[in-house]
């Protein structure tokens, strides 16, 4: 039997990688993969890989599929779930179970193995990914067999040599990706509890710690996609990254989230998302300014559809490509230039420039202008409120009889 592991190098993936060997006689080959963690050193976890037994070890860079294929999409979603969840880990999971499909019938491979829990949304997305690509691959899910708590994986990995670097005792569960950063367990699981953020946040300065100066930055979009920072043209995946060096500097995008979990559970979980909450705000203002207030009614509920659906592992639901074809055609507009302003945590949408807007400045001016005929409001107002004035008159005529 021959095994594909999704290996993050932590503690659970690497306890399993010496578990799947001991306990299923399998060989092990450790996949892991680059979609912008921002923490990891990723030839050091493959040499890790590869120490504790691994056959191959593969690192694989996948920013850009991870960029053009998922966060583009995100994006002109506006991408949330229950608030300001910007969705980086249910954006990723299902890219790295594909990517996990594809090394597995490379490697003639018949079983994925991968380090999520059974309580949470992370299986769903993975497994369900893997079942629909790959009806035929096995699926092993270790934490959810094992049994084991946390002392008893140290003990393991203590036993086994496991090289475990915990600088401190962290009590914190971390999921990485350009896009965003988690962190669940510890005082953040209990809603009663104030989170320390300075030692959870991984990214973000705390907003005690934020310089006392506000900074602008512009993003230009074309047809949605973000395409320049500060007047340079680049690729997404970079501008994604440079964006986070940038606005994590003022604590952009934390956020102590209480959510639904697909299997039921309510859980609190501290984001960081410096770059996805910036692109958000300026995105889905620049697309309000360029669309009919129909237009912009309706995308709200598409867009929350969507976020249901990506967050709730349904990322191959044939729904989610009605939803993106309608999406699309709505941001072929959603092109120019957004000023936000950097400062305290927040990212304001302060200045938007596009050609492609409705907004007209003679009509909507406060000063004198004879493009808005005022004098038609009067008959607009009558017609307009009618049957909310008729149905007024109905009850003060029932009450009087
Ligand atoms: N609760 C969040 C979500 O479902 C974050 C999950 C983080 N995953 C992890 N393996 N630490 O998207
Ligand atoms: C896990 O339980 O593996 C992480 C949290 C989640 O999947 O929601």
């Amino acid at each position: 039997r021959k095994v594909v592991l999704l290996y993050s190098g932590g503690l659970d993936t690497s306890v399993m990688l010496k578990w799947i060997q001991e306990y299923y006689h399998a060989e092990v080959i450790a996949l892991t993969i680059d979609i912008g963690q921002q923490a990891d050193n990723l030839e050091e976890i493959r040499q890790k890989a590869l120490n504790l037994g691994a056959k191959k070890a593969y690192v694989i860079d996948a920013k850009k599929e991870f960029a053009y294929h998922y966060l583009a999409k995100g994006i002109k979603a506006n991408a949330r779930y229950q608030g300001d969840y910007h969705l980086a880990t249910p954006l990723g999971r299902p890219l790295l179970a594909k990517i996990a499909v594809d090394i597995a019938r490379e490697e003639n491979c018949d079983c994925i193995a991968h380090g999520c829990t059974g309580k949470g949304n992370d299986q769903v997305r993975i497994e369900g990914t893997v079942l629909t690509l790959a009806p035929e691959m096995k699926i092993i899910a270790p934490v959810r067999e094992w049994g084991m708590g946390r002392d008893e994986e140290l003990e393991y990995a203590r036993i086994h040599k496991i090289p475990v670097k915990q600088t401190k005792d962290s009590p914190y569960s971390y999921d990485d990706n350009m896009w965003g950063v988690s962190a669940e367990g510890g005082e953040i699981e209990n809603p009663s509890l104030i989170p320390n953020l300075p030692a959870i946040l991984q990214v973000c300065k705390t907003i005690e710690n934020t310089q006392n100066d506000s900074q602008l930055i512009k993003i230009g979009f074309l047809r949605g996609i973000p395409v320049q920072l500060d007047g340079e043209d680049m690729d997404l995946p970079t501008l994604i990254l440079k964006l986070n060096k940038v606005a994590a500097l003022h604590g952009v995008g934390v956020t102590h989230h209480l959510e639904d979990r697909v299997v039921g559970l309510k859980v609190r979980g501290v984001y960081e998302s410096p770059a996805a909450h910036a692109i958000i705000r300026a995105h889905e203002t620049l697309e309000k300014f360029v669309c009919t207030r129909q237009e912009n009614e309706f995308k709200l509920l598409v867009d929350q559809k969507w976020g249901y659906l990506c967050y709730g592992a349904l990322w191959h639901e044939p729904l989610m490509d009605d939803l993106n074809a309608f999406i699309e055609k709505i941001n072929e507009k959603v092109t120019g230039l957004v000023t936000v302003k950097l400062f305290k945590g927040r990212a304001d949408v302060v200045a938007v420039e596009t050609p492609n807007s409705i907004f007209d400045e003679k009509l909507a001016t406060f000063m004198k202008s004879n493009a808005f005929n005022q004098n038609a409001s009067a008959g607009f107002t009558e017609i307009y409120t009618m049957q909310m004035r008729l149905s007024q008159e109905k009850e003060r005529y029932a009450l009087v009889s």
